[in-house]
């Protein structure tokens, strides 16, 4: 009777243990996005939204998972991933081979490149190689570092975030920064004072990142986002922030 009693209980635990298992699998996934890259992922108010706020709501609700934004200097998206604070990263992230190193990409979602802002009055600047010998701007972490880090003779100032960026160039602090293209543009179009400089930087692609042991999540994602792509979804998103 009392082998019987053991086992039953030893059972019960297992039940409630592999029960509880299973709710955490279907339990809320924290998606971490830097809100300061227009048209990806921007602020309306107090809401986040933005192209990448949209598709990543699709693949959410395709793959029947929960997903919720949090909003994350963009530096520390890489970091808040590793240590679990998020699951994925969707935030007009480049894929690159560093990156690749501590995560998993899914399938590309966009493509992108490096431009040049400056001050409209500027006519110093029409290539990447007329940055040599300027104080040139770029974002903490942005792939656009890279590019100038390796242009020779750049003095390279960094900044937090993209507006901060913008603002350092609207007040001369440098003369030009390196930027993404649609975020880029997206500033050149609602300010005047700024004129966009494309050059010959190289191709880039977006993608959402997620932890190397989350495989069945990184599936779940590229099933999704085939789905989006092949079923118009995608191009709707597109018309909605491009144009
Ligand atoms: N594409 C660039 C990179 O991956 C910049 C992305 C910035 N994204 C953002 N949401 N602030 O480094």
């Amino acid at each position: 009777m009392k082998n019987f009693l053991k086992i039953f209980s030893i059972i019960l635990a297992l039940i409630a243990f592999f029960g509880c298992e299973k709710k955490e699998e279907k339990s809320k996934v924290y998606v971490g996005m830097n809100a300061d890259f227009a048209p990806f992922e921007y602020r309306e108010g107090k809401n986040i939204v933005g192209f990448d706020v949209d598709l990543m709501r699709e693949i959410a609700k395709i793959s029947g998972i929960e997903v919720e934004f949090m909003d994350i200097q963009f530096d520390g998206l890489l970091p808040a991933l590793e240590l679990g604070k998020i699951d994925m990263i969707i935030s007009g992230m480049t894929v690159t081979e560093n990156r690749k190193k501590f995560v998993n990409f899914s399938d590309s979602y966009f493509n992108s490149t490096q431009v040049i802002l400056v001050n409209s009055e500027n006519q110093n600047i029409g290539n990447f190689s007329d940055l040599s010998g300027k104080v040139v701007g770029v974002a903490l972490g942005f792939t656009g570092d890279l590019v100038v880090s390796k242009l020779p003779n750049v003095s390279v100032q960094k900044f937090n975030t993209a507006s901060d960026l913008i603002l350092a160039l609207k007040s001369h602090k440098v003369e030009a920064v390196v930027l993404d293209y649609e975020t880029a543009k997206n500033y050149a179009a609602h300010n005047q004072d700024l004129k966009l400089i494309q050059s010959d930087a190289a191709n880039e692609e977006y993608a959402i990142a997620m932890r190397k042991d989350e495989v069945e999540l990184l599936q779940k994602v590229n099933e999704a986002l085939k789905k989006i792509k092949e079923n118009g979804t995608y191009d709707a998103l597109i018309a909605k922030y491009f144009d």
